[in-house]
C-alpha cells in the first residue's frame, strides 16, 4: 500500500472514536499499514496531538497494549472551524509539513465523518486549497450515510461533489458492504456451481430478508425522526444485501463489472406506485411494553422524539425484480427496531418439487427446501431438506445441513469497518457505493416515502417492543406459507434451541 495521511473530519465525534481509530488501530497490529501512516485528526474541538491520543483512547478499549505506544505516534490533530473556507489553509499546512517529516508522499484520504449539511461545503474548502487534485499524490474522499434524503437531493449531492472531486475519487460508504457475510454472498453464488442454476424463477418460490434489531432508538432520536427505518436501513443496507442476492454474475470481480450488474438490478425493481404503497408497504412504531421484565420505553416517549412522530421505527416491503431470472418471484424485505432479537438473514425459499410422491404425509405441506443465509450473528449458512424418518411407511421429517464461521477456529471476521477502510486506502472501490446505484435505490424508495408522507390514511401499525412488528406484515406473503421465519440469535430451524 502507498504511504498516506488518512485525515478523519469530525476526529472529536462517536463515529471515530466508536468505529473508525478502532479499526485504522486494528490495521495497525495486524501489519496492513505502511510505514509511512499517520492519521490527521480535523474538527472543531481545541486538542493538542497529546489530547487527541488521549481521548481516542479513553473508555476505549479497543488498544493492544503492546502496540499502542506504536500507534498513538501516527495520530495527529489539527483543530479548524469547519466552516470556515479559510482555515483549510492550515490543514493544507499541516499535511505538507507531515508529508516532509514522515514521507507520505501527498496522499490523503479524507473521511468525512460530519453531519450530512457538510458533505459539499468541506469538499469546497478542500478544493479551495488544491487538496481535491491527483497530482503528486491520490486524493480521496469518503462520504458517510445518509448520501441524500431522497432520489433529488441525493443527485445534487452527486453532483456538487463531482464539481469537485471525480467518481473515482468518491467512495459512498455502506458498512454493510464491509461485513465479511455480505461479501460471502457473491463467493456462494459464483464460487459454487452448485446454487447458481437453481438460483431463478423457475426453482426458487420467494425470497425473504430480515433485519432486526432489539435497540431502540437511544440517544439517536433527533436524528432518526427526520430519517425512519426505509431512509436508515432499507435504502442502502436493505437494497445492498437484495443487490448481492439478486444481481447477474458480473464479467468480472472488478470494481466496475459489479458496480454495473448492481445498477441493472436495481434499474430491474419494478417500483411499487404511490397507489399501491398500502398494499406492499407494511410500516409500523414500537410502543411501550414490559419486557425480558422491564418496562421499555414506546418510540414516541424516546429523547428527540415529538410526541406525535410519524416516523416508522418497523418497515415490510414486498416488491417484485422485473427480468428474466426473476419474474414473478415475490421479494419480501423488513427490518425494525424493538424486535426480539438482533439478526440479520436472507431465506431462499426453493418450490416444493412437482410431483408429490409422499402424499400421504401431512409433513410434506410445509417441505420447500429453504437456504439460510445468516449475515450476524451466528455468521453462516444452513441448509434445509427432508429425509426419510427411519422405520416404516415413508415419513419426511426436515433435517439441516450447516456451516458456521466460528467453525473456522484460526479465523476472525473482521469489523466491516476495518476491511472498508483499508479498500480506501488502497484504492479499491469494489465494496462502495457508486453514485448511479444510490440514486438508482432511492428511485425505489421514493414513491413510498412520497404516498406516506402524503396520504395520512395509510396505516401507521403500533406494535409492542420486543415483539416481531405488526402481525398485518405476514399478509404480505403470499401462498401456502403464511408468515415470515423469526430468526433467533442462533442460527438453526429446528425451533428445538432458539436463543433471542
Ligand atoms: C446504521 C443505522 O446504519 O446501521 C442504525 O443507522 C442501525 O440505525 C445500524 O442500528 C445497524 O448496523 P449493524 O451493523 O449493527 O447491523
Amino acid at each position: 500500500m502507498d504511504p498516506q495521511i488518512f485525515v478523519i473530519f469530525g476526529a472529536s465525534g462517536d463515529l471515530a472514536k466508536r468505529k473508525l481509530l478502532p479499526a485504522i488501530h486494528d490495521l495497525h497490529c495486524r501489519g496492513f499499514l505502511p510505514e509511512q501512516f499517520a492519521v490527521l485528526g480535523v474538527s472543531r474541538t481545541e486538542y493538542s496531538d497529546e489530547a487527541f491520543r488521549k481521548s481516542a483512547y479513553t473508555d476505549n478499549d479497543f488498544i493492544d497494549e503492546n502496540k499502542s505506544d506504536s500507534f498513538a505516534e501516527k495520530l495527529f490533530y489539527q483543530p479548524i472551524d469547519t466552516l470556515d473556507g479559510q482555515e483549510y489553509g492550515k490543514v493544507r499546512h499541516r499535511l505538507l509539513e507531515m508529508d516532509e517529516r514522515l514521507g507520505t508522499q501527498g496522499n490523503y484520504v479524507f473521511y468525512l465523518s460530519v453531519p450530512p449539511r457538510l458533505y459539499t461545503e468541506i469538499p469546497a474548502f478542500l478544493a479551495g486549497h488544491d487538496l481535491n487534485e491527483h497530482g503528486n499524490g491520490f486524493r480521496r474522499l469518503v462520504i458517510e450515510k445518509p448520501f441524500g434524503y431522497d432520489e433529488a437531493s441525493a443527485r445534487q449531492l452527486n453532483q456538487e461533489l463531482q464539481e469537485y472531486f471525480d467518481e473515482e475519487q468518491i467512495f459512498r460508504i455502506d458498512h454493510y458492504l464491509g461485513k465479511e457475510t455480505v461479501q460471502n454472498l457473491l463467493v456462494t453464488r459464483f464460487a459454487n456451481g452448485i446454487f447458481e442454476p437453481l438460483w431463478n424463477r423457475n426453482y426458487i418460490h420467494h425470497v425473504e430478508i430480515t433485519s432486526a434489531e432489539s435497540i431502540g432508538v437511544g440517544a439517536r432520536g433527533g436524528y432518526y425522526d427526520s430519517s425512519g427505518a426505509l431512509r436508515d436501513m432499507v435504502q442502502n443496507h436493505l437494497m445492498q444485501i437484495v443487490a448481492h442476492v439478486a444481481m447477474e454474475p458480473p464479467i468480472n470481480a472488478d470494481a466496475d463489472s459489479i458496480r454495473n450488474e448492481k445498477l441493472k438490478l436495481f434499474q430491474s425493481i419494478r417500483p411499487i406506485r404511490e397507489d399501491e404503497v398500502a398494499q406492499y408497504a407494511i410500516r409500523g412504531q414500537y410502543i411501550g411494553a414490559k419486557y425480558n421484565g422491564d418496562q421499555v420505553k414506546g418510540y414516541r416517549e424516546e429523547e428527540g422524539v415529538p410526541d406525535h412522530s410519524s416516523a416508522e421505527t418497523y418497515v415490510a416491503l414486498k416488491f417484485f425484480i422485473d427480468n428474466w431470472r426473476w419474474a414473478g418471484v415475490p421479494f419480501y424485505i423488513r427490518t425494525g427496531k424493538r424486535l426480539p432479537t438482533k439478526a440479520t438473514e436472507i431465506v431462499v425459499y426453493f418450490k416444493s418439487p412437482p410431483h408429490h410422491l409422499f402424499r400421504n404425509n401431512a409433513d410434506m405441506l410445509n417441505m420447500n427446501n429453504q437456504l439460510i443465509i445468516r449475515i450476524q450473528p451466528d455468521e453462516g449458512l444452513l441448509l434445509q431438506f427432508g429425509m426419510k424418518v427411519p422405520g416404516t411407511g415413508f415419513h419426511v421429517k426436515n433435517v439441516e445441513m450447516d456451516f458456521h464461521y466460528s467453525d473456522l477456529t484460526d479465523t476472525e471476521v473482521p469489523e466491516a469497518y476495518e476491511r472498508l477502510l483499508l479498500d480506501v486506502m488502497k484504492g479499491d472501490a469494489t465494496l462502495y457505493s457508486r453514485g448511479d446505484s444510490v440514486e438508482a435505490a432511492w428511485k425505489f424508495v421514493d414513491p413510498i416515502l412520497k404516498a406516506w408522507k402524503n396520504n395520512p390514511d395509510i396505516k401507521l401499525y403500533g406494535y409492542p417492543a420486543g415483539t416481531w412488528g405488526p402481525d398485518v406484515a405476514d399478509d404480505l406473503i403470499e401462498g401456502e406459507r403464511v408468515s415470515w421465519r423469526n430468526p433467533c440469535r442462533n442460527l438453526t430451524d429446528s425451533q428445538n434451541f432458539c436463543e433471542l
